[in-house]
């Protein structure tokens, strides 16, 4: 199988195409580097570089017997789409668009997306499963809710099959050291406990710390990037197989808070987290975890890299070096 994936040198992206590769998967990468890095590029892999707003450029991607997409390319900071929705609706909605209509185009009939949890907003219930209603409070979040209706449309009119993957909290770095690009201004918590362990942050602000949890910080469902690559191994083999289209959850189905996080990487590290409480971020759930059931039957998929430890030491080992 050849498979496009788009956004293949990012922090996500760059583990999905490790996992690919490690699959035997023929992968090329369309990335327009402005977030994605060089150092994340594989040997195995080819890479374009480009823009989901070229189309020609797209196009001619997807001419090149192209069978599945992968499509990871998005503006994904939450705060920023609130303020210059412009930039998400271009991105993550017309580009995007644009990578359907190249699919439709080249006769390519196989997506696996990126999703989110956004797309739930506030939790009605938990752990949040695939039937909760969806009703992001995030202009990002709508961006994603917005293109899972586009593919259901394509479906209906063109055929296309997609797994639109709703990942919770990515977290983490492959293992054996194979991707070492570090997220420019990310604005998560891991890599900005990370940030000031290592001095480039002076202090960690912990939003809030009044919340109806066990410790009063908030409580999120973390995920090892390994696990999402995997995860996009088997969409890729479930669609392969004829599998209908669907929105699968990538979560742990466990919570960790902010105050267990911050403790549990001074207990790996042996370091202190500079850090002080400060107001709530609006928009914050007080918890939000996954309920991954469809993704274990449907799948078969299983996480086994998102330990706490696992994922707070394969962080901290590259941002350590
Ligand atoms: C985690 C927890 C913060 C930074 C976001 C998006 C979501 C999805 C995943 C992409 C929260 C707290 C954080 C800090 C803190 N995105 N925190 N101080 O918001 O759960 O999820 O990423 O698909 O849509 O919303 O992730 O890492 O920002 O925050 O106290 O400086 O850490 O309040 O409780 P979040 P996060």
């Amino acid at each position: 199988m050849h498979v496009l994936v788009i956004g293949g040198a990012g922090y996500i992206g760059s583990h999905v195409v490790k996992a690919l590769l490690d699959a035997n998967l023929e992968v090329t990468v369309y990335d327009n580097l402005s977030t994605g890095l060089k150092i994340n590029f594989f040997d195995k892999a080819r890479y374009l570089v480009g823009d989901i707003l070229d189309v020609s450029a797209l196009n001619e991607a997807m001419s090149k017997n192209v069978d599945a997409v992968i499509h990871l390319a998005a503006k994904k900071a939450v705060g920023e789409s609130m303020t210059n929705p412009e930039k998400y609706a271009l991105n993550n909605i017309a580009g995007a668009i644009n990578v359907l209509n190249a699919m439709s185009q080249n006769n390519v009939r196989m997506l696996v997306f990126s999703s989110s949890a956004a797309v739930y907003g506030e939790p009605q219930y938990l752990p949040v499963d695939e039937e909760h209603p969806l009703n992001p409070v995030s202009f990002y979040g709508f961006t994603k809710y917005d293109m899972e209706r586009y593919f259901q449309w394509y479906d209906r009119l063109k055929g296309l099959k997609f797994v639109s993957l709703r990942y919770f909290n990515a977290v983490g770095y492959d293992e054996t050291g194979a991707v070492r690009g570090l997220e420019q201004n990310s604005q998560n918590l891991l890599p900005i406990v990370m940030e000031t362990l290592t001095g480039k942050r002076d202090k960690l602000k912990v939003f809030g710390n009044d919340y109806d949890t066990r410790d009063g910080t908030c409580i999120r469902d973390y995920i090892h990037v390994t696990d999402l690559g995997a995860a996009h191994v088997a969409a890729l083999r479930y669609l392969q197989q004829g599998g209908e289209s669907r929105a699968l959850n990538l979560g742990t189905e466990t919570g960790i808070s902010v105050l267990e996080m911050i403790k549990k990487t001074e207990e790996l590290t042996g370091r202190k987290v500079n850090y002080e409480f400060a107001p709530r971020r609006p928009g914050d759930p007080a918890v939000i975890t996954a309920s991954a059931r469809k993704a274990r039957e449907i799948l078969g998929w299983e996480p086994t890299h998102s330990s706490p430890e696992n994922i707070i030491l394969s962080t901290w080992r590259v941002y350590n070096s």
